[in-house]
């Protein structure tokens, strides 16, 4: 499990904004477009303005970049919560993105009727769903202090989705979610965990050196094409031992 620990924050999204322009610039050159899904919550904001950012924008062929999302909460677009508002106030609208780029779950339609609609969105992509499961070049995730990650959340029937690309869930005193399932994050080219800050160290430390019977939601994405790639900030990498590889 390729685990990167640098500094600070800022740094984290500086070396998130380094790997991000590789894997946009290999898949761009293998198959003509980077489809990304984009992870919600707050870690990936500071990320996506670094990106959308006049010294930063220059390095990614924005205009092949498909957008995608691994998660939403079951609310209007414009609502506070929305991890599509928050993507694009702080990434989409800064780089100007055309519309048909952006491929959003409409959280607003309710939790299975927007999984559904989703569904019907990624089989119509000209990449992911072409044919079999979607494959997506990057599938960026966030990690919870209770493990989850998307809207996988420990608890929930989503976790034991085997088949469908994307379901509605329902975690405890949450918001309606809809979330991409294991089977779509599996199928992915790259998985990307981006994780800050001393409340999310037990989780980390859970997730990659866990010997707990419960697998935790972050530990059960198991990328076909490789294990998962972890970049943590010296913080949220507080509780592993030495053998997280510093660079
Ligand atoms: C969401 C995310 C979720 C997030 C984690 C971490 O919709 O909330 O998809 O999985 O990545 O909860 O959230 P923070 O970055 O806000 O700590």
């Amino acid at each position: 499990m390729p685990v990167s620990v640098v500094v600070d924050r800022s740094a984290l999204m500086r070396a998130a904004a380094e790997r991000i322009a590789t894997l946009a610039a290999e898949a761009i050159e293998r198959h003509g477009r980077f489809d990304w899904v984009l992870s919600g919550g707050s870690t990936p904001e500071q990320l996506y303005a670094l990106l959308a950012s006049p010294e930063q924008a220059r390095r990614i062929d924005w205009a092949r970049v498909a957008f995608f999302f691994g998660d939403e909460r079951c609310v209007p677009p414009d609502d506070p919560q929305s991890n599509y508002r928050m993507a694009r106030a702080s990434l989409l609208a800064p780089l100007g993105v055309r519309a048909d780029q952006v491929h959003r779950m409409r959280g607003e339609l309710g939790a299975e009727a927007a999984a559904e609609d989703y569904r019907a969105e990624l089989a119509r992509c000209p990449g992911p769903g072409a044919n079999g499961l979607p494959v997506f070049d990057l599938v960026l995730l966030g990690l919870g202090g209770d493990g989850h990650t998307a809207s996988l959340f420990p608890g929930t029937a989503a976790l034991d989705e085997r088949t469908r690309w994307v379901v509605g869930n329902h975690p405890d005193g949450l918001v309606p979610r809809v979330t991409l399932t294991y089977p779509v994050l599996d199928a992915a080219r790259r998985v990307l965990f981006l994780v800050s800050g001393a409340d999310k160290a037990r989780a980390v430390h859970d997730v990659l050196h866990g010997t707990s019977p419960v697998v935790l939601p972050a530990a059960r994405v198991r990328p076909h094409s490789g294990d998962a790639e972890w970049l943590l900030d010296a913080t949220a990498a507080s509780a592993l031992d030495e053998r997280a590889s510093t660079p």
